[in-house]
């Protein structure tokens, strides 16, 4: 049977693509990853023109459900400009900064979000926490190159964090590795309140080392929340 939380997931990603993908303009889409853009690739998929459509992935997960769906591949070296992108998110606060990376996908999502004319978040009620570091208490994902781990374990440290380095997979000793090679640092900052994650994201991103964060500061214009009474609340 399927659970309460894997009917929200669905019932916001179809909302979002039945209310925001214009399918007579939209033609190119960034799909991002997790585990509530399956449900968006899904019915994306559903789409009658979906032929004259181009997806653009944002991991391989992505690729996998783009091609599952019957959709078509594009790269984001051919396509630098997305009509809409639809990706999940582990954290939403009241202004729309979100938390993601939990998949380890932050890099490739933030490129293609911020190619995205329209950038539209899904999620279930309960990454909708009002403020950053709430639910999330894995931290802030960062995306850094491995030779610099250390220093950066150091710098954030003494930013105030509680930073850990990311395991891999159970049957892999050593850290996570990202698509693009690098380590993912997750660290704690306890809540952010809205007013201060552009403040924190530059901070992270002016350390020498890290290639991004999981911070997506006020990228989402809108966010569709999948709710346990089977609701979905649109936020923007
Ligand atoms: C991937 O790196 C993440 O940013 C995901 O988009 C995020 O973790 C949301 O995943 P779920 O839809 O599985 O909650």
């Amino acid at each position: 049977m399927t659970s309460l939380v894997e009917q929200s997931k669905k019932l916001c990603a179809y909302k979002a693509v039945d209310v925001d993908l214009d399918p007579s303009k939209h033609r190119v889409i960034g799909i991002g990853s997790g585990s509530t853009i399956v449900y968006v690739a899904e019915r994306v998929g559903q789409l009658a023109n979906k032929s004259e459509l181009v997806c653009i992935p944002t991991g391989f997960q992505s690729k996998e459900l783009i091609l599952k769906n019957g959709l078509t591949l594009g790269s984001l070296e051919e396509h630098p400009e997305i009509d809409i992108a639809f990706d999940g998110a582990d954290e939403i606060d009241s202004e729309l900064n979100c938390i993601k990376g939990g998949g380890a996908c932050l890099l490739q999502e933030k490129l293609v979000g911020d190619c995205a004319k329209k950038y539209v978040i899904v999620a279930d009620e309960r990454k909708n926490t009002g403020v950053l570091g709430r639910h999330w208490r894995q931290g802030v994902p960062i995306e850094v190159i491995p030779s610099s781990y250390t220093k950066i374990l150091l710098q954030l440290e003494k930013l105030g964090g509680k930073p850990t380095v990311r395991p891999g997979a159970p049957a892999k000793a050593g850290p996570c590795i990202t698509d693009n090679g690098n380590f993912i640092i997750d660290c704690d900052f306890g809540e952010i309140p809205a007013a201060k994650v552009k403040e924190l994201n530059d901070k992270l991103v002016s350390m020498v080392g890290v290639v991004e964060t999981g911070l997506f500061v006020k990228m989402a214009q809108k966010a569709y929340i999948g709710n346990n009474d089977g609701s979905v609340t649109a936020l923007a």
